[in-house]
């Protein structure tokens, strides 16, 4: 078996590196594709150095552009090598426009896609994110999808269940192997031990990079108000390079720059970014992937956007979000700071995200799968069955896999009483609601 992988971006080269890894492991043949849309090597190469995964096989160099371009050029580098090395199966991660690029070359080629971090939605559909994963989930064979909640959307777009592998989410993976090695070694980045951060108290870190706050003049300023305010603490900003353009642009850099209790530092490595989220008092973000991080570190996060695609934070009590409003972000950043059972709420929040064990859930998916002759996707050459979409109220004692054998079937929804439930086939489903697609 042959799997590719397509990256181009920091989180996703540091989502897929346990399952890099895991592939190696195993002596399946592997093939890295690196598109190329970060290419500072703090963006980029320091990850494969500090994640210890090899330099990618290809780079397509595509670089910064627009979304036409830049998503334009992957699609072409990409079919060219996907036409070469003729993979069983691309894995893409995210929602980058490396996801929206890899998933549909391979899917018009026939090749199976997994999909890693499949689901998250934040149903806001002005953000490119949002738009690249719901193709890319579109495009899809198999879904490796980070918890239940995020399996649920997809059934309710209509997804099989069948393609749906709950697997926790790498970046905790990523996060238990390497901060270990990290609090072993210490701050290395030239940046950091300048700051001396071992001495350090009430460290904030702060990251923001999302396109609806950095590229909007309101938005950003609103949140530097807030910074200025946050004295007592010591700010630690490692900059995304986005940002500091546009808070160039915009004449907003040399003041947040020249601010004492705020410090603006180079984009860092893996090991002292997870030393340097650990050792937070609070995380205030817009990232993604740092959301994870915050609940699987126990650190308080409050979440710069009106929306995200990682409710599970919220509603286990790790994140708040607080938009981009200078009072509300206040009003929940001196919580924390100053109510220490409000604090310790927030830090012992359930991570939702799995145990760790993501990157071997999914390989072996993957392999069950080849095995199985799942990956083979070919034009059918039986004559489709008819199937009638029914809903009925189960009143005997039966589980799902059962059920479906009996009346050949599949379930899509599942309703207990209280909440929608994730169809697993062992799953016991007397006194449920549920709907299916019976085969005649
Ligand atoms: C991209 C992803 C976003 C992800 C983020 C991770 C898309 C649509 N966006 O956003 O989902 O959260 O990566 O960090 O795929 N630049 C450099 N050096 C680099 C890379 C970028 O200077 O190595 C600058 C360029 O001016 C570029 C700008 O940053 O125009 C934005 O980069 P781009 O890759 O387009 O989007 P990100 O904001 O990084
Ligand atoms: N990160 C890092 N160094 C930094 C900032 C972030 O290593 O200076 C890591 C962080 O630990 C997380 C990932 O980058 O795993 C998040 O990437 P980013 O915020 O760029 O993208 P997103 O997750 O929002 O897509």
């Amino acid at each position: 078996m042959k799997i590719a992988t397509i990256l181009g971006t920091r989180p996703e080269i540091i989502k897929m590196a346990p399952i890099i890894d895991e592939i190696s492991s195993r002596s399946i043949d592997q093939v890295v594709l690196h598109t190329g849309q970060h290419y500072d090597k703090e963006m980029s190469d320091n990850f494969f150095r500090d994640l210890e995964i090899p330099a990618p096989d290809y780079n397509i160099h595509v670089g910064s552009g627009s979304h036409a371009k830049q998503t334009g050029l992957m699609m072409q580098g990409i079919e060219d090598v996907l036409l070469d090395e003729n993979p069983d199966i691309v894995l893409v991660q995210g929602d980058t426009n490396a996801v929206l690029a890899g998933a549909l070359v391979a899917a018009k080629l026939h090749i199976a896609v997994g999909h890693v971090e499949a689901g998250l939605r934040s149903f806001d559909m002005t953000m490119p994110e949002e738009i690249n994963r719901r193709v890319a989930d579109v495009c899809s064979a198999m879904y490796f999808i980070p918890t239940e909640e995020s399996a649920l959307n997809l059934l309710a777009e209509g997804y099989s269940r069948k393609n749906l592998i709950i697997t926790g989410n790498t970046v905790v993976d990523a996060c238990f192997r390497h901060l270990e090695i990290a609090k072993k070694r210490g701050f290395e980045e030239e940046s950091l031990a300048d700051l001396n951060i071992e001495d350090m108290n009430n460290i904030l870190t702060l990251t923001m990079h999302r396109a609806e706050n950095v590229d909007d003049k309101r938005r950003v300023a609103s949140i530097i108000e807030a910074l200025k305010e946050l004295t007592d603490m010591n700010i630690i900003f490692p900059i995304h390079p986005r940002t500091k353009n546009t808070l160039q642009n915009f004449g907003l850099f040399d003041e947040l720059n020249n601010m004492d209790h705020i410090h603006i530092v180079k984009p860092i490595g893996y090991l002292d970014f997870l030393l340097l989220s650990s050792k937070s008092t609070l995380i205030l973000t817009d990232s993604g992937g740092l959301q994870e991080e915050a609940i699987t570190l126990n650190v308080p996060a409050l979440t710069l956007r009106y929306n995200t695609e990682r409710p599970e934070t919220v509603t286990a009590g790790g994140n708040i979000l607080v938009g981009s409003d200078r009072d509300v972000i206040l009003e929940n950043a001196n919580k924390i700071l100053n109510d220490d059972e409000f604090a310790d709420r927030m830090k012992n929040a359930e991570n939702p995200y799995g145990q760790g064990n993501a990157a071997k859930l999914t390989v072996d998916a993957i392999e069950d799968y080849y095995n199985r002759g799942l990956l083979n996707i070919e034009a059918p050459d039986d004559i489709m069955t008819s199937f009638t979409r029914k809903m009925v109220l189960v009143d005997e004692d039966i589980t799902v896999k059962d059920f479906e054998d009996r009346e050949n079937a599949l379930i899509h929804m599942l309703f207990d009483g209280q909440k929608m439930r994730f169809p697993k086939d062992d799953l016991k489903i007397k006194g449920m609601m549920i709907t299916y697609d019976a085969r005649e």
